[in-house]
């Protein structure tokens, strides 16, 4: 008999059918069984009794400990009170691996342990609602770009320059007395590939040694970094915007019962589905931090309140552009006429989960490019191929990094980003 999944179970009301999972909690009297039950698909009560089983394979059931797996036959039945539509009704039960003394029992545990046991913690609802809304933006996020005509296009994860500044770049050493350095984005890369092949996307893990422990930094994240040649900022926004809300929709139709699971309110995700997110430029922003009593210098980056504050104003991300060239990276393109403004934006999620977007215009002119390289104190040699992309049939182009991590706490509503990747690593984290 071929095991059905849970998932699939209210497709076999009736049927008698091979069940194979885990077991995460029972309760049990003398004569009957409630063994609850998951395989990675879904979770589902099953119920033996004494009757029905025989003697040997109840009291295997009332012995079975927690994350002990088994196989099982049974009778599929309606069950409109229970969160899975069905229960299946045991007629032979078989363990296939114990279990002893599980760690992670139904008593709440502190996030330190659970993360200490994070190889076991993804089997428990939490994560498991999680893991599977991740999926579902990562699948989108391809499915989108798709759509559009994009080409996937891999960067290197050993960098021999640092792209983002570089005060968090992880150096490492590839060859003996060859140094390099861990990607922080591929978006270089992205550069030459959209050069090539027009429209872009990368999308892996990014490595940033950032000092600060915060909620919203990790080690090591995944970006998806799109580029485009012959986009300009307008445009730029626009697809940022119409991503964002792409990725929105499909967790609200095809991951309803997880958001539930989580306790996450779709209401508060709709307006974003939507579209129309607001815009304002740097300097609103600054006018509206001293208005609520934050005032900043022009030039001053935003900190987490100061995005947190703005972004609570909306009920949709927040893009706001043009950036003091100064804050900025030495590749952004700056406003038409002001030399002192980037051609840049950041998206600013609702609720406090701050920036999730960093994007630009990229400079095209190689004598601009170079002076920034320059300004900059960046080792020009390591640059050379870089300009190359300015020396020979140069565009204007544009794109950006969107987040993984960040964009999936804010869908999920979880307060840190260790929640939404399966093994996070942060200062405090390298184990498991
Ligand atoms: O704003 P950032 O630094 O932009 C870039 O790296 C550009 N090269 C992207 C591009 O234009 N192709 O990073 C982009 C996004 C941020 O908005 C944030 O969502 C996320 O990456 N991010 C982090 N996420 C988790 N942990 C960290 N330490 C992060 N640092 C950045
Ligand atoms: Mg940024």
């Amino acid at each position: 008999m071929d095991a059905v999944r849970i998932a699939d179970l209210p497709r076999h009301v009736g049927a008698t059918v091979e069940l194979r999972g885990w077991l995460t909690g029972s309760r049990s009297s003398g004569k009957i069984a409630f063994l609850q039950l998951r395989d990675g698909s879904g979770f589902v009560q099953a119920v033996a009794s004494r009757a029905d089983t025989g003697d040997d394979a109840f009291e295997l059931a009332r012995g079975l400990s927690q994350e002990s797996a088994v196989r099982l036959r049974g009778e599929v039945r309606d069950d409109p009170r229970s969160p899975s539509g069905v229960e299946v009704f045991v007629h032979a039960l078989e363990r296939v691996g114990s279990s002893h003394e599980y760690p992670i029992t139904p008593k709440e545990h502190g996030v330190d342990f659970l993360m200490e046991h994070r190889h076991l913690h993804l089997r428990h609802r939490t994560p498991w609602a999680i893991m599977r809304i991740r999926d579902e933006v990562e699948r989108a996020i391809h499915d989108f770009f798709d759509a559009r005509g994009f080409v996937r296009f891999d960067a290197p994860f050993f960098m021999p320059t640092a792209v983002e500044g570089t005060t968090n770049l992880f150096e490492i050493e590839v060859l003996e007395g060859q140094k390099a350095y861990l990607s922080q984005s591929g978006q270089l890369y992205a550069e030459a590939g959209a050069m090539a092949l027009g429209a872009v996307y990368t999308f892996g893990p990014t490595f940033r040694a950032e000092k600060s422990k915060t909620r919203r930094h990790l080690l090591e994240f995944w970006m998806v970094e799109p580029e485009v040649a012959f986009l300009e900022h307008d445009g730029n926004v626009q697809l940022q915007e119409d991503f964002v809300a792409y990725l929105v929709a499909r967790v609200l139709e095809r991951r309803a019962r997880e958001l539930e699971l989580l306790g996450r309110d779709p209401r508060r995700l709709e307006p974003a589905a939507l579209g129309g997110f607001p815009r304002m430029t740097y300097d609103e922003a600054l006018d509206i931090l001293a208005q609520a009593g934050e005032p900043l210098e022009w030039g001053d980056d935003f900190g987490a309140p100061h995005e947190t504050l703005l972004g609570e104003r909306f009920d949709r991300p927040l893009v706001i552009e043009h950036y003091p060239v100064l804050t900025k990276a030495f590749y952004m393109e700056p406003v038409p006429g002001d030399p002192t403004r980037a051609l840049c934006d950041d998206m600013i999620a609702p609720e406090g989960y701050g920036e999730i977007i960093g994007g630009s215009q990229r400079i095209h002119d190689l004598g601009l490019l170079e002076r920034r390289i320059a300004e900059h104190a960046l080792p020009s040699e390591a640059f050379d191929w870089y300009l190359d992309l300015r020396r020979y049939g140069s565009v204007p182009h544009s794109g950006f990094g969107l987040g993984l991590e960040r964009t999936l706490a804010w869908i999920t509503g979880v307060r840190h980003l260790r929640e939404v990747i399966p093994f996070p690593r942060m200062l405090t984290r390298m184990h498991p």
